[in-house]
């Protein structure tokens, strides 16, 4: 509050916006580290070998540079868009630190080995408990804001971000459900195919809320802001929500097809898998065109280039996505790189990009200046981190075929053409292609730093006074 006018809580989002490029860098230097590790093995230290980092970066990039950034877009958006400040008063700074103590238990646990052993949900249950508390203050603050918004509209991009925030409490009360033992070891409380049916429930979940539906509100928050344009179609955005929602719940047995799940429940997932396609186009292309009209921003605005590019990533990976859930194209990509590839074209193309993108719009706002420190820098880090992206997948695709057609060819005599060790030797050109890649993006990362610091440098960091629309003033 500064005198009898009410401002905008921006100290949570500055604080999250600077974590979300710490974070980002941490998690990227672990994912450099361990594509080091499959290229060069002598790199596996003690135990600080790939089986104990892989979690830590699965973990950093997604809960901690992921995390930071839908808190830091969700707590600008739903304040500028309700004109309401960020109710909940202490809950506010809570969900930030309480966030930032889950994210350094995690980095000293995992690489101690502690783990529930559930892809996404690895945490034991000390954090788990921690995780639910700082998650149900961040729904009352979020929806709290909402409620006490001054304006009869709920923008749209609030509704994904809602969506986001509800779904992922269930999946995690869900599936993180289990029986300690000790403070560090703890059982869950599935077995067999019910837990394997549970848990992918839970992963494709993860990937449908936390690294979709919250970016999607990222989307359509600062995609128009950024373009200067209204979202380009309302009615389109209002049924891509419902339903990308509604299908998304459905597709997790595509992670399961050829187990012992029942073959009808792998079915349906296949099934939901080939409609999400519809929905998930349907939001890329509503963002891709909101820039109608406004096309030739493009040309010099980086900001603008990592949003859109962003969705072009997204198109591609959820029309993959869909292909890769077809039983029978699954029975290739399975447990190769392909997999890998897939997620990477989602992390680092969508994820990644759309979550730059909207910091890079919010640094200059939150550091009192008109725009940051150097735009060149941040044409530089557009290019970097594409061409990075490019490698890393297309490196991928190419050795996860390799490994799928190497592992089914079979000599006349119905014997195995080649042995596994084989294979693992063809990947290696793809894999030290694919460490570079990552080199790249992270490199690009860095410049985003020294930007960022060079833009806060000296800044006035005043909290903005809330607007509230002329109608209601009468
Ligand atoms: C229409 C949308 C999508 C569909 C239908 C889809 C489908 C699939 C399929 C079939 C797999 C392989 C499962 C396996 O063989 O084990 C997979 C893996 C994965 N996808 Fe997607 N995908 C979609 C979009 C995305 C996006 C946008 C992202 C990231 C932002 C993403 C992240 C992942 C991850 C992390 C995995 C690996 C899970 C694991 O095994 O650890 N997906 N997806
Ligand atoms: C510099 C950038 C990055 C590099 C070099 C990198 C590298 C890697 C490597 C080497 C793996 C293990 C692959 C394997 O087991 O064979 C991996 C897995 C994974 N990474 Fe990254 N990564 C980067 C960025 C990201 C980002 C930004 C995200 C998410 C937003 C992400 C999400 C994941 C996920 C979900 C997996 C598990 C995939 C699966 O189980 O199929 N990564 N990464």
């Amino acid at each position: 509050m500064s005198g009898s006018q009410t401002t905008y809580n921006d100290k949570v989002v500055r604080q999250f916006a600077v974590m979300t490029v710490i974070w980002g860098i941490v998690g990227m230097l672990v994912g450099v580290i361990i594509a080091a590790q499959l290229v060069w093995p002598e790199l596996n230290m003690g135990f600080l070998h790939f089986g104990r980092l892989r979690p830590l970066h699965t973990n950093a990039v997604i809960f901690a540079f992921g995390g930071c950034a839908l808190f830091a877009t969700s707590y600008w958006c739903v304040q500028r868009t309700s004109h309401a400040r960020l109710w909940g008063g202490p809950l506010v700074p809570f969900t930030f630190w309480g966030w930032q103590i889950v994210i350094l238990l995690a980095a000293i646990t995992l690489p101690l080995g502690f783990t529930q052993g559930k892809e996404y949900a690895e945490l034991e249950w000390p954090i788990d408990i921690l995780i639910t508390l700082v998650w149900v203050s961040y729904a009352l603050v979020f929806f709290g804001t909402v409620a006490k918004r001054t304006v009869s509209h709920i923008y749209v991009a609030n509704w994904f971000f809602g969506a986001f925030i509800i779904a992922v409490a269930l999946l995690h009360l869900v599936n993180s459900a289990a029986v300690p033992v000790t403070l560090t070891k703890s059982y869950s409380a599935y077995s067999g195919v019910q837990d394997a049916m549970i848990q992918w429930w839970y992963g494709h979940n993860a990937v449908g809320f936390f690294l979709t539906a919250g970016f999607l509100g990222m989307m359509y928050y600062f995609v128009p802001k950024q373009a200067g344009r209204p979202v380009y179609s309302y009615r389109l955005s209002v049924v891509h929500f419902w339903a990308l929602i509604f299908t998304y719940m459905w597709a997790g047995p595509h992670h399961l097809h050829y187990t012992a799940l029942p073959d009808w429940t792998q079915s349906v997932g296949m099934i939901f898998s080939l409609i999400l396609l519809a929905p998930s186009w349907g939001g890329m292309i509503n963002g891709i065109m909101t820039l109608s009209g406004a096309w030739h921003k493009l040309r010099d605005d980086p900001i603008l280039k990592f949003l859109i590019t962003s969705l072009s990533f997204y198109g591609m990976s959820t029309f993959e996505g869909p292909m890769m859930a077809i039983k029978t194209v699954n029975a290739l990509s399975h447990y190769t790189d392909w997999t890998v590839g897939h997620v990477h074209s989602g992390a680092l193309g969508w994820v990644a990009m759309v979550s730059i993108g909207s910091i890079y719009y919010l640094l200059p706002k939150l550091f009192g200046k008109t725009e940051m420190y150097s735009t060149k820098l941040v044409t530089t880090h557009f290019w970097i981190a594409t061409i990075g992206t490019v490698l890393y997948i297309a490196s991928m695709w190419i050795a996860g075929v390799m490994q799928g057609l190497m592992w089914r060819a079979v000599n006349a005599d119905g014997t195995l053409a080649y042995s596994f060790v084989e294979s693992v030797k063809g990947s290696y050109p793809f894999w030290a292609i694919r460490w570079l890649g990552g080199v790249l993006f992270l490199s690009g990362m860095l410049i985003m730093a020294y930007n960022m610091f060079k833009t806060m440098a000296g800044g006035k960091t005043q909290d903005a006074p809330v607007v509230i629309p002329v109608a209601h003033h009468a």
